[in-house]
């Protein structure tokens, strides 16, 4: 698989627009059907030094690539919660389970751990959401608590799980 890592830019707005909506992934990430590539574009175009977001780009061939994924890290804005961050991720349903997930995770958690020595990281998971969560504990999240009814999906109140990673000092 030619598959290339990188940092997102402005261009990948449509495409990251069409993942965000895109069924088996819109649901698990509190996206909406009625986002548009104005969001993307505006979210995208905003300077934000806190936010270190990847795209993976697969080579289909000489002439065609397509964004299969993405994974960003936030680091958080208060003074005295500067050492941790969340991180977000989600790879297009037609790709899932090739190992794209644990490349843009790897991505961003070297960042996270080399770059920025963040000492923490959390996210939140819709605690059904099994890919995710055993893609999380591979990384070394462990789940520190249960939000009930914490949001909406499909008609119904959803319960998500706070997972956290604590890097290891050397
Ligand atoms: C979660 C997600 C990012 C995983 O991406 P992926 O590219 O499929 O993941 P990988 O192929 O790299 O697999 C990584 C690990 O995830 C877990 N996993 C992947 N597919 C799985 C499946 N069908 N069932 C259970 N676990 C699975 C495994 O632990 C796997 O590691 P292993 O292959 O060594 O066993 C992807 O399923 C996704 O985008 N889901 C929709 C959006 C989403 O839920 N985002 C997270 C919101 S909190």
């Amino acid at each position: 698989m030619d598959l290339l890592i990188r940092p997102i830019q402005l261009e990948d707005a449509k495409e990251i627009n069409d993942l965000r909506r895109m069924e088996g992934i819109m649901e698990n990430i509190l996206g909406l059907p009625s986002e548009t590539l104005m969001n993307s574009k505006s979210y995208l175009s905003k300077e934000d030094s806190l936010r270190h977001q990847f795209v993976a780009v697969l080579k289909k061939d000489r002439a065609s690539e397509i964004i299969v994924g993405t994974a960003g890290l936030h680091v958080n804005e208060l003074p005295r919660k500067r050492h941790s961050g969340t991180i977000g991720i989600m790879v297009h349903t037609e790709y899932q389970g090739m190992g794209i997930g644990k490349q843009l995770m790897s991505t961003v958690l070297d960042v996270a751990d080399n770059w920025l020595m963040l000492t923490r990281i959390e996210l939140e998971v819709f605690a059904d959401n099994e890919k995710a969560i055993n893609l999380y504990q591979k990384f070394g999240f462990e789940v520190e608590g249960v939000k009930k009814k914490a949001a909406i999906r499909n008609g119904r109140y959803a319960d998500e799980m706070l997972m956290g990673r604590i890097r290891n000092e050397e």
